[in-house]
């Protein structure tokens, strides 16, 4: 019975001594993260502050990079940090956002999977006083909104439309040429900032006749792409191929994102286009997704627009520190994203275009991808 007794106490010694040496560890941890960071705006210590942050979906690469990105810079801070993924759902994403709150989250990073569909949730937050970062994807209709953190969506577009300006000559007046047009996600309020950048250059040449729309679709609304999603984008270019291109060809796919962009070469390449008989249209693109890039190297996809994800999360996670620490967060846009409660203070990153005349230097001398990862 001695034997038995002593054997339990040493147990429990043991337990509690091994209790001590994890918190000293977790302790730890975050100086060492602190130190051995090579972010240099390394500056706080986020012991005790938990930050949630809620992604549209892992389906996109774009997303899980964007999310690894920020996860990994709040926890060189020393924050915990609690990472979902709505995989598109709108209800998983609020019900995530529900959760993080009542699990005590001091700050919520959101990119929205439907911007309109978050002003109750953001109620609860502003109940609770989490602050809320909506990042890349602005949320609409609430004033508890602290700050944004973007691109600069508007030359997005712009960059697209002057791409393909350039491509064919329409400055030296060229044309016609035959172009169809699709748009984002019309739950997505970037959606509309990349297609007025795009037809704020594309419009006058279709005014003119030097970029013909077979297809009569010119207006966001026919090109629309709910969830930015490529499979719809792909039977949307099937069915104007087949309803509008037996006797033409099609010269120019104006697509906003690489997702929509790879559907509508499955579409393209099953009838036929990129032979030598049948070129591959100029077709545009968003994020430098991986899976894009590749087809920018073998010619089935023109152009992409970078992002950097390592940036725009580096700038979401200093608001956030910089909100959570007190501080005044760096804001260089207090006029242009109104989400109709207010206009929110962003900050607005400067996007670039790609092709395959400038990948490497772009994406591959950054150390975005290696030469490996492209081929
Ligand atoms: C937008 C974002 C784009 C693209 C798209 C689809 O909100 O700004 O870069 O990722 O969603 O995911």
């Amino acid at each position: 019975m001695k034997k038995v007794l002593l054997v339990f106490l040493t147990a429990i010694i043991v337990s509690v001594l091994m209790a001590c040496g994890n918190n000293e560890t977790a302790g730890n941890n975050n100086e060492n993260n602190n130190n051995n960071s090579e972010n240099d705006e390394v500056t706080s210590d986020g012991n005790d502050y938990k930050v949630g942050l809620a992604m549209p979906t892992q389906s996109s690469e774009r997303w899980v990079r964007d999310g690894d990105n920020m996860k990994a810079e709040f926890e060189a801070l020393g924050y915990e940090v609690d990472m979902q993924f709505g995989e598109d759902v709108v209800e998983n994403q609020v019900a995530q956002i529900e959760n993080m709150i009542t699990q005590g989250a001091d700050l919520l990073v959101i990119a929205s999977i439907d911007g309109e569909a978050l002003t109750s949730v953001l109620e609860m937050a502003e109940a609770s006083d989490v602050p809320v970062v909506a990042y890349d994807r602005l949320i609409m209709n609430s004033d508890h909104v602290s700050y944004y953190a973007t691109f600069d969506n508007f030359q997005v577009g712009v960059l697209q439309g002057e791409y393909i300006e350039d491509q064919l000559g329409l400055a030296d007046g060229e044309g016609p040429f035959n172009i169809e047009l699709f748009g984002g996600s019309p739950d997505d309020n970037n959606a509309y900032f990349f297609w007025d950048g795009a037809m704020s250059i594309l419009q006058p040449y279709i005014d003119e006749g030097q970029l013909v729309v077979q297809s009569g679709q010119t207006e966001f609304a026919d090109g629309a792409t709910l969830r930015w999603d490529g499979s719809l984008a792909q039977d949307r270019m099937d069915n104007l191929l087949s309803a509008h291109y037996s006797d033409e060809d099609i010269d120019v796919v104006y697509s906003p994102f690489d997702g929509i962009s790879r559907g509508a070469i499955s579409s393209l390449t099953a009838v036929g286009y990129g032979s030598d008989d049948k070129p591959m249209p100029i077709i545009t693109g968003q994020d430098a997704e991986e899976a894009s890039v590749k087809y920018i190297i073998s010619g089935e996809q023109t152009q992409t627009i970078f992002k950097d994800t390592r940036e725009l999360a580096k700038q979401a996670v200093n608001m956030g520190d910089s909100i959570l620490q007190g501080g005044e967060p760096e804001i260089n846009d207090t006029e242009t994203y109104d989400n109709g409660a207010k206009v929110v203070p962003s900050y607005l990153l400067a996007p670039v275009s790609v092709d395959i005349d400038n990948y490497e230097e772009i994406l591959v001398d950054s150390g975005y991808y290696s030469e490996d990862d492209l081929e």
